[in-house]
């Protein structure tokens, strides 16, 4: 039967009593460690998309995509704490639901990291051609070599966007040779990120005023065509992407029961608050109106409409039509040594995103192959480096691919389309576990799991709804690909299909997910 492919649970667990990883993480450290992955090009580039979409009611879209985010971090907490091993909603789902749908959420998970990855190094490129070549060294590196193209939603006479391509595959190189990021880089980079929208708030807040809030929903709650409060949120859901990288943290925290919940709810909470005080700062002082359309609706984000508006004189200062929103801000209110400062800070910071990123991709992928899901080629462990060097090549250049030719606002869309799915099943597979294995030592349980569960399922089907109708027909492609790829090889190489249940040990270590504060694991 197709559907009767369930890894079972014990096999899983076996992988990570055998582990024993050491229980040395906090919940400061956790937290530390999801500020770590979430902030990025979301706040500091999406900020503009979201205006064009929702206008002052950006705030407001915060708090629903976080909200979402929120109920499925508590599906994320029971069920990491639960069954903590690596491959995340591809290896819950293979235990709750079998394989079929495990492959369709690992297969989505390439959206969620790997297009996120590209969408991060697009982010990144509009910092560093804004605020280090243009601001900093006078330098204009021409718009062909620093944009995709316009029918793709680039801009007029962009092509290939050659920093986001250099960043991607510098990051990839650095991953290759077993580069991870440790607790002190994070806890710096945090800092920074922190430190930057803190100033951002204390500088924009006091000069906000009331009538830049109104209209406060120009586009209403929802409105055709993905725009509207629900539709920024949709986009700007891209903001928290990364916070269930924590859950990957369980196996190696101290009290996981209490630890995991609190880092999960913890940093993205904190992240909830600044995300709506920085947007509440962008659009007081310098207005966040969007650009409309005949139609009376905002023009579509990534659109030569809107790109053609952005060109225009009068439009040169509107938030909506910004590279680089929240050092725009600033420098726009006169700040603008400040707002140069702002755009180092995303300099530095995005890409350590991009590495969490693509190294999420690169386990994902490790764990499908060592399931015989994938070519078991694909999870070679190098000799020297001790990465999996292949996977993670590969993985790389498809990133940059991407990220060469497509804007950030599109591929971060697409990212959520996947990251959406993940979190849909994750809520499906904490549910199905309940009644599965209503016995099994649960170290956090769900409050109210009939509430929250339902509510992460209609919330992750609820924004992606309201993303763009590309974005949303990406899934379904993505999908009936992955499933090509599962009936055409996986079905048949998979190891639980041939009977092999193993328990997988030694590898692993090498592609452990970079946790502040754990040193090398000990084995039992
Ligand atoms: N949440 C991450 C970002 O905004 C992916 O860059």
């Amino acid at each position: 039967m197709i559907f009767g492919r369930q890894k079972p649970l014990d096999a899983i667990l076996a992988t990570a009593e055998r582990k024993s990883l050491k229980r040395s993480l906090g919940a400061f450290q956790l937290t530390l460690f999801g500020i770590g992955c979430i902030i990025g090009t979301g706040i500091f580039v999406l900020t503009a998309a979201g205006a064009q979409k929702a206008g002052p009611g950006l705030i407001l879209s915060f708090v629903v995509a976080g909200a979402v985010c929120v109920v499925a971090a508590l599906c994320y907490a029971e069920i990491a704490a639960m069954v903590p091993v690596a491959g995340s909603a591809y290896t819950y789902t293979y235990t709750a639901m079998g394989e079929l749908l495990a492959w369709t959420v690992g297969w989505a998970l390439v959206l969620e990291y790997a297009i996120a990855a590209s969408a991060v190094s697009v982010g990144w490129s509009g910092y560093f051609t804004g605020t280090i070549l243009r601001e900093t060294l006078g330098w204009d590196i021409p718009t062909w070599l620093s944009a995709g193209p316009i029918w793709l939603g680039g801009v007029e006479g962009g092509f290939i966007n050659l920093p986001a391509v250099f960043i991607a595959l510098l990051v990839t190189g650095l991953l290759m040779i077993g580069t991870r990021e440790s607790a002190i880089f994070n806890a710096v980079l945090v800092a920074i990120k922190i430190t930057a929208l803190t100033i951002f708030c204390f500088l924009t807040l006091p000069a906000a005023e009331a009538s830049n809030f109104e209209p406060f929903m120009p586009a209403g709650l929802v409105a055709l065509g993905g725009v509207g409060v629900i539709g920024a949120a949709s986009t700007i859901f891209f903001a928290y992407v990364g916070f269930d990288a924590v859950s990957t943290a369980a196996e190696e925290t101290k009290n996981p029961q209490r630890n995991v919940p609190i880092g999960l709810i913890g940093s993205l909470g904190i992240c909830t608050i600044f995300y709506m005080l920085v947007a509440a700062g962008a659009v007081g002082t310098i207005g966040g109106q969007p650009i409309m359309g005949p139609n009376g609706l905002p023009l579509v984000t990534g659109s030569p409409e809107l790109a053609a508006a952005c060109a225009l004189p009068q439009n040169a200062a509107a938030l909506v039509c910004s590279n680089e929103a929240l050092a725009h801000v600033l420098r726009t209110l006169g700040y603008a040594g400040i707002g140069n400062m702002m755009g180092y800070a995303a300099f530095i910071a995005l890409p350590s995103v991009i590495l969490i990123l693509l190294f999420g991709q690169t386990r994902i992928f490790f764990v499908m192959s060592r399931d015989g899901l994938l070519p078991e080629r694909l999870s070679r462990v190098h000799p020297k480096w001790r990465t999996p060097h292949v996977v993670t090549a590969i993985t790389g250049v498809v990133v940059a691919f991407a990220a060469a030719f497509l804007p950030v606002g599109q591929l971060a869309d697409i990212a959520n389309a996947g990251t959406l799915y993940a979190f849909m099943m994750v809520g499906i597979a904490v549910w199905v576990l309940r009644k599965k294995e209503p016995n099994r030592e649960r170290k956090f349980r769900v409050p109210a799991l009939w509430l929250v569960a339902p509510l992460t399922i209609v919330g992750c089907i609820g924004l992606f709804a309201f993303l763009p109708y590309a974005a949303m027909a990406v899934l379904p492609i993505w999908t009936v690909i992955g499933l090509v790829v599962y009936f055409g090889y996986s079905y048949r190489s998979s190891h639980l299909g041939q009977g092999r249940v193993e328990v997988h040990e030694p590898e692993i270590h090498d592609i452990e997910p970079p946790i502040p504060g754990v040193d090398e694991p000990e084995r039992a």
